[in-house]
C-alpha cells in the first residue's frame, strides 16, 4: 500500500449532519491540531539495540500501565454543564477541549496505524500502549464535550480529516516535541490550579497530573528512537531540529493568545505560561536535541509578539474580505514569514549534555 495513503477508510460518509464541534476538530488551518501519515515500511525499520536497556525498562513501565484506572470519573468529579460556564468563556473553553482531543486523538490515529503496520516486535509493541493512551486521553476529553452536548464524532474525523504527510524523521521531531510541549502544558496548569483551586474553571484540570506522566512517557520513547539513530540529532538534521523548535514555539504561543477569556478566567498570564512551558520543554529536550532556542535573548519574546499581532491581524483580514483585505493579507502572511526567519536565525544555545538519557518528571 502506498505510504502516503491514509489510515484505513471505511465506506464514505454520506454528508450526514455534523456538529459544530465536529467541524472545528476536521479544520486544516495553519494552527489547527493536524493528523499525520507516514513511511510505515521505514519506520518499521526502526533498530532500539543501541538503547536496549533504556528501551526495555520504558516498555516494562508502559506494558505496567500505570494509568489504567485513571481515566474514569470518580468523587473528585464535579458534574457540569454548559449553563455553569460564565457565558464570555464558553466559546473558548470548548475551543479549547476541542482543539486538545483533536490533538490527542491525532497521536491515537497515527500510533494505531504504526502499530498495524508494523512487522518489527519493538515498534508494535510500543505503539500498541501509546494509541492506548491517546485514545483514553481522547475519549476522557470527549465525555466533557458530551456533558456539553456536543461531543466530537471521533469515526467521522478519522475517515474525513486531510492527512498530512510527514517522512518518519519529521514526525520523530513533531511528535517528540509535542509530547514533551504536552507534558509541559498540563504539569504547569495543573500546578497553576493547585495553589488556584478557587480558580479552576472545570473539574477535567484535575486530572492533568496523572495524565502528563503519559505525555512524558511517550516523549521518551521518541528521544530513545531518535538516539537509536543518532544522525537524526547531528549535521543538517540540526537545522530541521531548529526549525520544528521555532515552529511548536511559535504555533503554540500565537494559538493560547486567541484565547484571553480561557486564561483570564483561569488567572494566567499567558506570555508568563507560554514561557515557563518553554522552558520546561527546553529543559526535557537536552536529553537529546543537541540544541535549545535561547528564551533569554533579548529579541526572543518580541518576534514571538510581533507574529503574534500578525497573525491576529491575518485573522482580522479574514473575517473582513473582499479585494483590499485579501492583499493586505498577502502582505501580512509576508510579514510573519519574514518575522519567522527572523525568529529561525536567532542564535541557539549548544547542549553540551545530550544523551543523558532517561528523565523523570520533575516539575
Ligand atoms: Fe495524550
Ligand atoms: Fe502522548
Amino acid at each position: 500500500m502506498n505510504a502516503h495513503n491514509p489510515p484505513a477508510t471505511g465506506k464514505p460518509v454520506a454528508d450526514r449532519k455534523l456538529n459544530e464541534t465536529t467541524k472545528m476538530a476536521q479544520e486544516n488551518t495553519l494552527l489547527s491540531p493536524r493528523f499525520y501519515t507516514t513511511d510505515f515500511d521505514e519506520l518499521d525499520r526502526m533498530d532500539v539495540s543501541s538503547v536496549r536497556e533504556e528501551w526495555d525498562e520504558l516498555i516494562a513501565s508502559m506494558r505496567s500501565d500505570p494509568n489504567k484506572g485513571h481515566f474514569k470519573r470518580n468523587e473528585e468529579w464535579d458534574d457540569i454543564t454548559i449553563d455553569d460556564v460564565p457565558v464570555e468563556l464558553r466559546t473558548e473553553l470548548v475551543d479549547f477541549l476541542v482543539s486538545s482531543l483533536t490533538a490527542e486523538f491525532s497521536g491515537c490515529v497515527l500510533y494505531k496505524e504504526m502499530k498495524r503496520r508494523g512487522t518489527n516486535e519493538d515498534i508494535k509493541e510500543l505503539f500498541s500502549y501509546m494509541s492506548r493512551d491517546e485514545a483514553r486521553h481522547a475519549g476522557f476529553i470527549n465525555d466533557s464535550l458530551r456533558d456539553f452536548g456536543i461531543g466530537v464524532n471521533l469515526g467521522f474525523l478519522t475517515k474525513t480529516k486531510k492527512y498530512t504527510y510527514f517522512k518518519p524523521k519529521f514526525i520523530f521531531y513533531a511528535t517528540y516535541l509535542s509530547e514533551k510541549i504536552g507534558y509541559a502544558r498540563y504539569i504547569t496548569i495543573f500546578r497553576h490550579f493547585e495553589r488556584h483551586p478557587d480558580k479552576r474553571f472545570h473539574p477535567i484540570f484535575k486530572w492533568f497530573e496523572q495524565w502528563c506522566n503519559d505525555e512524558f512517557s511517550h516523549g521518551e520513547a521518541f528521544s530513545l528512537l531518535m538516539r537509536s539513530n543518532p544522525k537524526l540529532l547531528q549535521g543538517r538534521n540540526k537545522l530541521w531540529i531548529k526549525f520544528f523548535l521555532c515552529a511548536v514555539y511559535a504555533t503554540m504561543f500565537v494559538r493560547d493568545h486567541a484565547r484571553p477569556e480561557f486564561h483570564k478566567a483561569a488567572g494566567l498570564d499567558i506570555e508568563e505560561y507560554d514561557m515557563r512551558v518553554f522552558e520546561i520543554t527546553n529543559e526535557c529536550t537536552r536529553q537529546c536535541f543537541p540544541l535549545m532556542l535561547d528564551l533569554e535573548h533579548p529579541a526572543f519574546l518580541p518576534t514571538m509578539r510581533r507574529i503574534n499581532e500578525l497573525a491576529i491581524a491575518i485573522d482580522q483580514a479574514n473575517q473582513k474580505g473582499g479585494v483590499f483585505n485579501r492583499i493586505k493579507k498577502v502582505g501580512l502572511q509576508l510579514a510573519v514569514a519574514s518575522k519567522f526567519l527572523r525568529l529561525y536565525t536567532l542564535p541557539t544555545k549548544k547542549n553540551d549534555i545530550p544523551a543523558i538519557s532517561r528523565m523523570v518528571p520533575a516539575w
